[in-house]
């Protein structure tokens, strides 16, 4: 019998084993069978995840790599995800993806996985999985797209999709240069090339141990990409020899790590629901809390947009992210391991900066406090996010009328009415839009700014919603308030016309009200109404049973791990 978990098929000489063989050796030779650990390549490629697209060119070198250390390489390819494509959100099908992926790893004869992701939801997907059948996997982050350029400047993706449009909106670019820039955003394969959740994914998963230190940003075209997948093969099979797991591999230490990495870089506020989504797979106590106590002592070193101006390709070429985490070396949990075996603080010594535009030393930072600041309040009882590293530094202590929204709807048919009754000072306010309201928790919480502010050459409002936003997007936004208002929360409750008090520093967001006054209030009626609970199929199951932002937006019933053990044979 082999002594690997696909030896329970493959092993022995019973009708079942004779079926499991017979119908592999399409390919594969007798000696796949003899106990030599089976490697699944956990596969999003897709063309319709274009971001992603390349990943079989990846796998193919994950699989010699499998090879030529011993093991058998499985394709497999898992749901996959493309951001600018999927409808409602992407993130209303992350925990599906991680669901059907876990499944089908533990339905499988498989002894590790090779995880491939690249666009947002994928890596978070691809970890959740893992984590729940806990069976040695790492990650090869898919790569950034190279840098584009449109009449000589640079391109950011997505960050200047957003920046050209409100030009267009504010009358300061003309709609035929904002399409004669759409062919030149995209440059080459690869995922987002701004520190938006795409890359922040990749780092985050470096900084928790799950990548091959130092792979994390590597450009999509470029070689070493593929030298580095390759490795990634040969270390699937020496982990399944060494019983290398995410349990064993992934503690508190290890995430606290992926927060200052996540603060240092000025990544996306993204990470914070997959962080605790991965997490809570895991049984690993983290709370959004730990994002502002740990990321809050950790200065920004990276120039990187949507908060500053370089992109992955300069990121890459300036030393990477263990060249970032060298300078915050000290705030490392020295003990968190990584799938190699070896702790990350082990791969930091040498990692140089070597363009210190793109990546500040400790002793000149951009901020000295990055991360990300959780608020509480009478609006926001379970928490609320926001990243003051992508804020106005004045509107971080503001105080301003409430305009209200009762849905995405609502919003695109008010906000550039000439008649809208909003200034400069106002906050607005969107509801219905988090893990249940819209359902899904999408990215629209950087609702745009009314065309006569724009006009009038405002660029930034504080902005509040029970949504998330971009990881490519900017701004004084205050997103992820818990509980949303279609599960109930206060968001519901609020008017046109209340003052909200946004208090950063204090980590306060509140209505200017008595609270017996604000207990007083019945849900508004046009935000129930815009809430239509699904009744069949995917969101049914999504919405009945979704938990809250706060906690990583998993399902409540795909908390902690299953392990890998299949409890029957199939025949
Ligand atoms: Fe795929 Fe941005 S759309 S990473």
């Amino acid at each position: 019998m082999s002594p690997q978990r696909s030896g329970q098929w493959y092993g022995g000489t019973d009708r079942n084993a004779y079926i499991h063989r017979a119908w592999m050796r399409r390919g594969l030779p007798s000696h796949a069978f003899d106990g030599r650990p089976h490697i699944a390549i956990a596969n999003t490629a897709s063309d319709l995840t274009p971001c992603n697209a390349h990943l079989n060119e990846v796998a193919q070198s994950v699989s010699q790599g499998i090879y030529e250390a011993g093991g058998i390489p499985l394709n497999l390819p898992v749901v996959s995800l493309g951001e600018t494509l999927v409808r409602p959100t992407a993130m209303l099908w992350r925990n599906m993806a991680a669901m059907a992926t876990e499944e089908m790893i533990r339905a499988n004869p498989i002894d590790g996985v090779v995880l491939l992701g690249g666009c947002d939801k994928t890596i978070p997907s691809l970890l959740m999985a893992a984590a729940s059948v806990d069976l040695p996997a790492l990650v090869v982050p898919g790569g950034p797209m190279l840098t584009g350029t449109f009449q000589g400047v640079p391109l950011g993706c997505g960050t200047d999709v957003w920046r050209l449009s409100e030009e267009v909106r504010a009358g300061t670019l003309s709609e035929e240069k904002f399409l004669r820039s759409e062919s030149s955003m995209i440059r080459s394969r690869g995922h987002c090339n701004t520190m938006g959740t795409a890359s922040t994914m990749a780092v985050v998963a470096e900084a928790l141990g799950a990548t091959i230190p130092g792979t994390a940003g590597t450009p999509a075209p470029d070689s070493r990409l593929l030298e580095a997948s390759h490795e990634a093969g040969r270390l699937a099979v020496e982990m399944v020899s060494a019983e290398r797991r995410p349990s064993t591999v992934f503690t508190r230490g290890s995430f606290l790590n992926a927060i200052v990495a996540l603060a240092a870089v000025g990544g996306s506020t993204n990470a914070v629901v997959h962080l605790l989504a991965i997490a809570g797979r895991l049984g690993v106590e983290l709370t959004q809390d730990d994002f502002d106590r740990t990321g809050a002592g950790v200065p920004l070193l990276v120039d990187l947009q949507p908060a500053g101006q370089f992109l992955m390709e300069d990121f890459h070429r300036a030393g990477g992210l263990l060249a970032v985490l060298n300078e915050v070396k000290d705030l490392l949990d020295p003990a968190a391991m990584t799938v190699t075996g070896k702790p990350l603080v082990g791969y930091l010594d040498g990692a140089e900066i070597w363009d210190r535009e793109v990546i500040h030393p400790r002793s000149d930072p951009l901020q000295p406090h990055a991360g990300i600041a959780i608020l509480y309040g009478n609006l926001a009882p379970d928490g609320a996010v926001i990243k003051p590293a992508a804020a106005t530094p004045a509107l971080l202590q503001h105080r301003g009328r409430a305009v209200v929204f009762d849905s995405i709807e609502d919003m695109h048919a008010r906000i550039d009415d000439p008649d809208l009754d909003v200034d400069a000072d106002s906050v607005l306010v969107l509801r219905g839009c988090g893990p249940r309201g819209y359902p899904g928790m999408p990215e629209v919480a950087t609702l745009p700014l009314p065309q006569k502010l724009l006009a009038a050459g405002v660029r930034d409002m504080v902005r509040i919603c029970d949504g998330r936003m971009s990881g490519t997007a900017y701004g004084t936004v205050v997103l992820h308030v818990s509980p949303e208002a279609a599960a109930g929360g206060p968001l519901g409750l609020i008017r046109t016309g209340d003052v909200v008090i946004l208090d950063v520093e204090g980590r306060r967001l509140d209505i200017d009200i008595a609270q017996e006054e604000l207990d007083a209030r019945e849900p508004a009626a046009a935000a129930v109404a815009a809430f239509a609970s699904p009744t069949r199929g995917w969101e049914q199951l999504y919405v009945r049973t979704v938990m809250q932002a706060d906690t990583g937006a998993d399902l409540d019933f795909l908390v902690g791990s299953s392990g890998d053990t299949v409890s029957r044979e199939s025949h």
